[in-house]
């Protein structure tokens, strides 16, 4: 049995996609267990670049099984056309292959408005939302009321509770959010019968498979979606997802127990960076962050959304690695660097003359809060064609090795490009050689 757990450590889009693919060389089964498709994971192989939302990343491996947990929300819609789009560039996607679980919950198209509706409701207080229905969809799981993909083997059953669903919130539309979008019932239902008879035939138990799969000695990777940061309960509410994102959350999303975890990874890039609203302590001003935005093409994969950039912040990459109890660390995009002369690690963050060693648990505790930096030198080298640890320049590797020492973690491999091959083994846990070749 192993089982490793990938999350991002900081606020999402630190290169999950690209890491979990490279480790599913000797993968059984690649798992995403929370979030949905506002997940927009990246994976570049032979320069042929491919972006998932839903599908695991493991989906290019034809060896790999794929499954969405009981913990995801699962909008039929888009996964269909992103079936079809990763299919057309030549993966096999079949049932058996690629296994829903019965009991995850679906994002139909009220879920999307009433996201939309709400965020332009809260005008300035808006959240940033990707805008793609995953809080109202979990909203829905926990008032008990939200349709499942078990329901996609019985529409029948589900008919009824739709319209009940389209009436609310047509209602809450028009009444609370005061909106114009309205909901047609013929609409939604017509095209999810439709969806459903397609769907049905990939509809399983994630839980058993698993399970079953850990005993029989297979090798499985959980896929975080979204960074421990952006935690509904930990990350930096109420700026935050709707999901629970840290890897505890990869046991109650697919329905194991604890013990069946081996090792945790949390990525991290060099950086740090945001998309929506929300506290950034390290965030860059003015060129600098332009700088590092158009250097690092921080925009979002699926949003094309303008990604904030900042410093890397060990503060909150500690929260991240307490939370989620991380193992070692993976850093990302070490290349975007090169050629900043100096470069900047946040070791504490200062308020009133005091020292603040956490995230401070609301917003308004953020006014007045400064970042403390480590400065170190940079590099001017183009690092993206090196592949060993040994040819990295001096700077770099002292760079890493700092940022390791006062994170108080291990960094297993450092990636320098967006390619599978620009991935460098610095110190890889044992459970974790067992997924490379
Ligand atoms: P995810 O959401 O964590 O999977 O990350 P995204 O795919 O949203 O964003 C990461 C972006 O950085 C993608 O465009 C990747 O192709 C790219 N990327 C990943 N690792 C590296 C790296 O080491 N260097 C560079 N330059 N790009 C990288
Ligand atoms: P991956 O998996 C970066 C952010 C949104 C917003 C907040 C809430 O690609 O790393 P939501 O639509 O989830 O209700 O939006 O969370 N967010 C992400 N930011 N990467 C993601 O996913 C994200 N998924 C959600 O920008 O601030
Ligand atoms: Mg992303």
């Amino acid at each position: 049995m192993s089982s490793i757990v990938i999350v991002g450590a900081q606020w999402g889009d630190e290169g999950k996609g690209k890491i979990v693919d490279v480790l599913t060389e000797r993968a059984d089964w690649v798992v995403r267990f929370q979030g949905g498709n506002n997940a927009g994971h990246t994976i570049v192989v032979d320069g042929v670049k491919t972006a998932l939302s839903l599908l695991p990343s493991g989906i290019l491996r034809p060896h790999v099984k794929c499954l969405l947990g009981a913990g995801v929300v699962l909008n039929p819609t888009v996964l269909l056309s992103e079936i079809d789009r990763v299919r057309a560039a030549g993966a096999n996607i079949s049932p058996g292959r690629l296994v829903i679980d019965r009991d995850a919950h679906l994002v139909l198209d009220y879920h999307v408005l009433v996201d939309k509706a709400r965020e332009l409701a809260r005008g300035a207080s808006k959240i940033g939302t990707t805008g793609r229905g995953i809080g109202p969809a979990y909203e829905d799981r926990s008032q008990r009321s939200g349709i499942r993909c078990a329901d996609l083997l019985h529409p029948a059953r589900m008919r009824e509770r739709v319209r009940a669903h389209v009436d609310e919130k047509n209602k809450m539309l028009k009444l609370i959010l005061e909106s114009k979008a309205h909901v047609d019932f013929d609409e939604v239902w017509g095209r999810l019968e439709q969806e459903a008879a397609i769907l049905a035939p990939f509809v399983g138990n994630g839980s058993r498979l698993i399970f079953d799969a850990l005993r029989a000695g297979e090798r499985v990777i959980f896929e975080g979606a979204q960074g421990v940061l952006l935690d509904q309960v930990h990350g930096t509410y109420p700026y935050v997802t709707s999901s629970s994102t840290i890897a505890g959350s990869a046991t109650v999303g697919v329905g194991i127990g604890p013990k069946m975890i081996n090792s945790v990874l949390g990525i991290a890039k060099a950086y740090c960076t945001r998309v929506g609203e929300g506290p950034f302590p390290t965030e860059m001003v003015g060129d600098l962050g332009d700088d590092v935005r158009t250097r690092g093409r921080e925009f979002g994969t699926i949003t094309g959304r303008p990604r904030r950039c900042g410093w890397f912040d060990a503060v909150a990459m500690k929260r991240a690695i307490r939370t989620s109890g991380i193992d070692s660390v993976i850093l990302t995009k070490l290349d975007v660097l090169s050629g900043l002369p100096t470069l900047k690690l946040c070791t504490s963050y200062m308020r009133g003359g005091e020292v603040v060693d956490d995230l401070p648990p609301s917003v308004e505790d953020y006014e007045g809060l400064e970042a403390d930096y480590l400065e170190v030198a940079g590099w001017s080298e183009d690092i993206s064609g090196v592949r060993t640890w040994d040819a990295l320049p001096r700077n770099v590797r002292a760079f890493v090795e700092t940022l390791s020492k006062l994170i108080e973690c291990p960094v297993s491999f450092v990636s320098v490009g967006p390619g599978r091959e620009a991935t460098i083994p610095v110190a890889p846990p044992s459970v974790v050689k067992e997924f490379m070749a």
